[in-house]
């Protein structure tokens, strides 16, 4: 298989898996517990059929959408994952490239292998910088100051993960960053000599916004898990996240709203924006779906804020469900993570383009010009 076979989520993640050690591919891969809400993600879009229309003269489609005061090409965005430059050499690099070049928003994780200062030197492109709220005060600022003088766009605070989830997977394969050998891995790592070959030889892996301030992640093998339950300030209230957005000064959102109370609440903190999102199913299994969740937080905060859908997105149609009940751009991890694994930056760009020519053809198939044309009417639910 090649990447030119890959058509669609599920053939980049079957080429991801066949490229990537075990327990770096089941990182991307896996999920919380029984994993039951990593599957609600997806086929939550399932009890929602779409109802078309004809005879609207489709021959051009926009798919732009503003969010954040910026206009992207495309309806949906690549949201802050951690630690690429482990799924493919270029990590990172390739990702701020594929974005720039479909003109939509780069979500930069706190736990990006490549700095904030040399992605806006990549792309001038809308950009995010995704926080995470240290006990160290000194990291914080720092991680503030930087994305700010590297001109991000939005400041998004991950409020989703408190405590690390339970990720069976990475307990049963050892997975650590930086990946170290166990007993379990060894036969994967030697399987696939050419993701160790690149990552012994192109460059060194480093946590660029941490290293100056602690071990974790960067000299020493650590799980995400312990990163999480350790480093992250666990008394974090709305508070910090009031105080956090004044600092900031600019577009701010929180990740991870999943209720109408907090997406309330974060309207009268004053962020510009909210992320439905369970963190892919990661951290609370049991959790309800983000599209699920989507229209009651739209119809509560949806004038006032930018919603986006996030979470357990494979196909355009699912970005036109979400569009249709409210939000106002959707966003995904995995739908660019396993293209990333798959192919580099080559990998990034057939999977974005895939996903945009099915937004256009399921566009034209609705009867849809712009993506405001989609709404309420265009839904049926099964139950
Ligand atoms: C491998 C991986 C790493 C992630 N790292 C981060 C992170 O560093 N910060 C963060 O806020 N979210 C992180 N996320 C969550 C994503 O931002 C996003 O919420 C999630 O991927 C959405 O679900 P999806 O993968 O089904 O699209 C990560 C997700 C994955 C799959």
């Amino acid at each position: 298989m090649k990447l030119k076979d890959c058509h669609n989520f599920n053939d980049f993640r079957l080429l991801a898996e066949k490229k990537l050690p075990s327990p770096i591919f089941h990182y991307i891969d896996g999920a919380a517990d029984d994993e039951i809400t990593y599957q609600r993600n997806t086929s939550a879009f399932d009890d929602v059929d779409l109802v078309p229309n004809v005879l609207r003269g489709v021959e051009e489609v926009d798919l732009s959408t503003t969010i954040f005061g910026k206009k992207l090409a495309l309806p949906f965005y690549l949201a802050p994952t951690a630690l690429q430059r482990l799924f493919h050499y270029e990590g990172e690099r390739a990702v701020a490239r594929a974005a720039k070049k479909f003109n939509t928003m780069f979500g930069v994780s706190a736990l990006a292998t490549v700095s904030v200062e040399e992605i806006a030197t990549i792309t001038d492109g809308p950009k995010m910088f995704q926080f995470y709220f240290h006990k160290d005060r000194g990291l914080n600022d720092s991680c503030l100051e930087r994305a700010k003088a590297a001109k991000f766009d939005v400041l998004a605070l991950t409020v989703d993960t408190i405590t690390g989830g339970n990720r069976e997977r990475d307990l049963r394969t050892g997975f650590t960053s930086p990946p170290q050998l166990t007993l379990n891995s060894l036969w994967s790592f030697a399987t696939r000599p050419m993701w160790g070959i690149n990552y012994m030889t192109r460059g060194k892996f480093e946590l660029p916004h941490l290293q100056d301030f602690v071990k974790e992640g960067t000299g020493t093998n650590t799980s995400i898990g312990n990163y999480f339950s350790t480093m992250l300030d666990q008394s974090m209230s709305w508070k910090d996240a009031e105080r956090l957005c004044a600092q900031w000064g600019g577009h701010f959102a929180l990740k991870g709203v999943m209720s109408v109370a907090d997406a309330r609440r974060a309207v009268d903190i004053g962020c510009t924006g909210i992320m439905v999102s369970n963190h892919g199913g990661r951290q609370l299994d049991g959790s309800r779906a983000p599209f699920d969740q989507l229209a009651e937080i739209v119809d509560a905060v949806g004038d006032k804020l930018d919603v986006i859908c996030e979470g357990g997105i494979h196909r355009g149609t699912h970005m036109l469900k979400a569009l249709s009940v409210g939000a106002k751009a959707c966003s995904g991890g995995r739908l660019y993570l396993y293209a990333l694994a798959a192919g580099g930056q080559a990998g990034v760009e057939r999977a974005i383009g895939k996903y945009r020519d099915e937004l256009v053809r399921d566009m034209k198939l609705m009867g849809c010009r712009k993506i405001s044309d989609l709404n309420r009417d265009n839904l049926r639910y099964r139950k």
